[in-house]
């Protein structure tokens, strides 16, 4: 083990991530009743320029009125480069900041986008003596971004997550997509000709790089790595796919753009019963190995040593943490 030791930020389900747009009020209402382990209240890209100084005013009104029944709560500012960012953060803090978990930051770009916004938000807390701290999520979906990854990841305290937007990352890349999450078909590999001079095509994930190399950086600053939206709602299996794929790399959970894609997400995020059992049984056994002074052992004629009990530690907890949610 390094003599550096990873931090982890404040531990907190997220498996879904239900993104609601805050000029529509009775979005709002419905949310409120969503099984979605966080909800994000959007400001930005899915409220319309006319719609910006309403919806913030239905967000503060949300966030104090309704019952949102114990989930994590945040809000998704306007970008730093608009006029719209400062009252966003200020209005809400001011007005609702006891009922605010977290801050989405869309755009990342730099640290320094992130260290201006946490002297903000420590000055608004300071002034209204909130005990709470507000935490940070980050959206990594700019060219920018994602080349300054690392450096954003470790530019808080607050920063408890990396979310992959992907829809604004292939616009950033200029990736060749029209559709927001999931592969293209033109990104495959064929195989060599059979004797009939047949060939296989094998579609490849056009995201696995960017989704591994931001899963990398949130888990070496102690983040939760997540994966963003999926476009089509009607393509349960499509989702599934592209969640299965990045649980798969590390991310602990995906957004939900619409509210079906909720429950699929907290089941597939959900580790199985058949999983806990089989990491309690290694547990077990390394329990047994150790005080027989063995460092190794094998169980159901496979090795396991202790960087399976670590593995089979975090499985545990996260059943226990999501069980504790009910
Ligand atoms: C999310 O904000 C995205 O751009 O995909
Ligand atoms: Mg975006």
């Amino acid at each position: 083990m390094s003599f550096t030791i990873v931090e982890q930020c404040t531990a907190r389900l997220n498996r879904s991530e239900l993104a609601v747009p805050g000029s529509n009020p009775t979005f709002l209402e419905k949310a409120a009743s969503s099984p979605a382990d966080v909800i994000f209240l959007d400001l930005e890209d899915a409220v319309a320029p006319d719609d910006k100084v309403p919806a913030r005013k239905n967000i503060i009104e949300a966030l104090n009125d309704l019952d949102w029944g114990g989930r994590t709560m945040s809000i998704r500012i306007n970008g730093l480069d608009t006029h719209y960012m400062y009252r966003d953060v200020v209005d809400i803090i001011e007005q609702a900041g006891q009922h605010l978990d977290l801050i989405m930051i869309p755009k990342a770009g730099t640290a320094a986008d992130i260290y201006a916004l946490d002297m903000l938000v420590t000055q608004i807390e300071d002034n209204m003596k909130l005990e709470k701290r507000i935490g940070f999520e980050m959206i990594i979906e700019t060219a920018l971004g994602m080349a300054n990854v690392d450096e954003i990841a470790g530019a808080s305290k607050r920063n408890e997550s990396l979310h992959f937007g992907v829809a604004d990352y292939a616009a950033s890349t200029k990736a060749r997509t029209t559709v927001i999450g999931g592969p293209n078909k033109d990104y495959h590999v064929l195989t060599d000709p059979d004797e009939n001079g047949n060939r296989d095509v094998h579609w490849g994930d056009m995201w696995h790089y960017p989704v591994s190399k931001m899963v990398i950086a949130a888990r070496k600053y102690g983040l939760r790595p997540i994966d963003g939206p999926f476009g089509d709602f009607s393509d349960t299996d499509g989702y599934a796919a592209q969640a299965n794929r990045s649980a798969t790399l590390g991310c602990e959970g995906k957004w939900a753009i619409h509210p079906s894609q909720v429950e699929l997400a907290n089941d597939l995020f959900s580790p199985s019963e058949e999983d806990v059992t089989k990491a309690q049984r290694i547990i077990e056994a390394m329990e047994q190995a150790q005080k027989e002074g063995k460092g190794a052992v094998a169980l159901d004629g496979r090795l396991i040593d202790i960087a399976s009990i670590k593995q089979a530690e975090v499985m545990v907890q996260k059943a226990e943490q999501i069980k504790a949610a009910g």
